[in-house]
């Protein structure tokens, strides 16, 4: 707790928190992390049994109702979800604006922010029913959003949404298909890919999530809100740390160049981090790393592939396991050190990653938009300062500067 006054002589107390390390912005009932003891639940639920038993669309549904559902309630859910899959043909011209370069988070940030001229008919805040079904779209239209910027980078048409599969099977064939020919979903990759959604869907208040909530606190429409959270994501300490961990385990190559990058990271005169390792609240291993370990294997062996940089990967786990400077840290591998592993032999350029984190966390999102648009104690989000600047001082005109 500080003194504001001291500038002014002003009497008052903010605390200074700064990237919010101790302060709790809302009520939340959705997620529970216990960070010391690697704990993540989603409405009570572990996310290891959740990864292993559930089905992506059945935690979103968790996440946005509060309970599991029956199958009935699965079956009419997973129908609305697929009946808004598709996108305003008009938004198809939207992604010709792009250059074909351009990165696939820029262009989900760019549609997913126009989503809100398309849809006027579901953004009044303050019905239930345009939340809900503002929702469902969002949720939807992610994997036919992600797949279209992909489609549009390697320069193929786009693939239309088929909806007799599932939610995760359909993203694949929007994103691996092409016209006119069969795609066969393998079901082991559509399997891991849906866990690899399931261990993103949410994580309490982190950036993209607190974004997404102070955006929201103001009143803007759900679709502008999301485009800020996946803005945020973006950013290589967040979201992009899943691209920029593969691009680290390929740069280092082979097992014999690990004490070298572990150097690195532990010279405080080079900016390097181990990208995949460390995380603000788990002081232990994320179990959602667990689950992802677990998952490379099953992919190598129902693709029958394998990828030298898994082990690099696991050798450099190991190695940083056991140097004291990522023990006295308590740095352990996060969500993303493995997720790139499994992300490129499925066959997505690392430019996708944090496309598809975006895909999944959209559940997470909306849920926390919704839990804190329905709060009768929601206010705007407004963090105050401890103003630095120079004191009260006398324009001068510019002859005479
Ligand atoms: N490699 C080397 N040292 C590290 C690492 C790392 N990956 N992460 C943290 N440290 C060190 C810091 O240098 C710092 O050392 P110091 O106390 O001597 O100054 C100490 O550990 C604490 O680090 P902070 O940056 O203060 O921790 P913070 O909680 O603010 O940051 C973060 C967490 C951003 C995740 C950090 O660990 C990091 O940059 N990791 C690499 C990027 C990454 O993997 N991000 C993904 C996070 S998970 C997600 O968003 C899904």
């Amino acid at each position: 707790v500080v003194d504001i006054g001291k500038l002014y002589g002003k009497t008052g107390m903010f605390t200074y928190d700064p990237g919010f390390t101790s302060t709790a912005s809302c009520d939340s009932g959705l997620t529970f992390i216990d960070g010391e003891e690697g704990v993540l639940l989603h409405r009570g639920y572990p996310i290891g049994q959740l990864a292993e038993n559930s089905s992506f669309m059945e935690v979103s549904y968790l996440l946005l109702n509060g309970e599991l559902p029956s199958k009935d309630e699965l079956d009419t859910f997973e129908f609305t979800i697929t009946r808004h899959t598709m996108l305003h043909d008009q938004l198809r011209q939207f992604y010709q604006g792009f250059r074909r370069d351009a990165h696939p988070m820029a262009i989900m940030c760019g549609v997913v922010g126009a989503l809100s001229a398309f849809y006027h008919d579901s953004t009044d805040i303050s019905d239930p029913e345009h939340r809900k079904i503002s929702s469902h779209r969002l949720i939807a239209k992610m994997p036919t959003i992600a797949a279209m910027a992909y489609k549009y980078a390697i320069g193929q048409p786009f693939m239309q949404p088929d909806n007799r599969l599932s939610y995760t099977g359909n993203f694949l064939r929007m994103t691996f298909g092409v016209p006119a020919e069969e795609y066969e979903v393998v079901p082991a990759v559509e399997k891991a890919l849906d866990r690899i959604f399931i261990l993103h869907a949410d994580h309490e208040q982190n950036a993209s999530t607190s974004t997404v909530r102070l955006a929201g606190s103001s009143g803007a429409n759900p679709f502008a809100c999301i485009a800020a959270g996946i803005a945020c994501l973006w950013g290589p300490a967040h979201g992009g740390a899943n691209e920029a961990a593969l691009n680290m385990l390929h740069e280092i190559g082979t097992p014999d160049k690990i004490p070298e990058y572990i150097a690195r990271a532990k010279n405080k005169d080079d900016p390097f981090r181990l990208m995949g390792f460390g995380h603000r609240v788990y002081k232990n291993y994320d179990p959602r790393a667990t689950v992802m370990q677990k998952t490379v294997r099953e992919v190598f062996d129902a693709l029958n592939v394998s990828d030298p940089v898994f082990e690099v990967a696991l050798q450099l786990e190991e190695m940083a396991l056991n140097d004291d400077y990522f023990v006295e840290k308590k740095l352990f591998p996060n969500v993303d050190f493995y997720s790139g592993v499994i992300l490129s032999a499925i066959g997505f350029p690392t430019e996708m990653f944090t496309a598809l984190f975006a895909l999944a966390r959209t559940v997470g999102w909306v849920a926390q938009w919704n839990e804190m648009i329905s709060d009768p104690g929601q206010r705007i989000g407004r963090p105050r300062q401890l103003y630095t600047g120079p004191e009260k001082r006398d324009y001068v005109p510019i002859a005479q500067r």
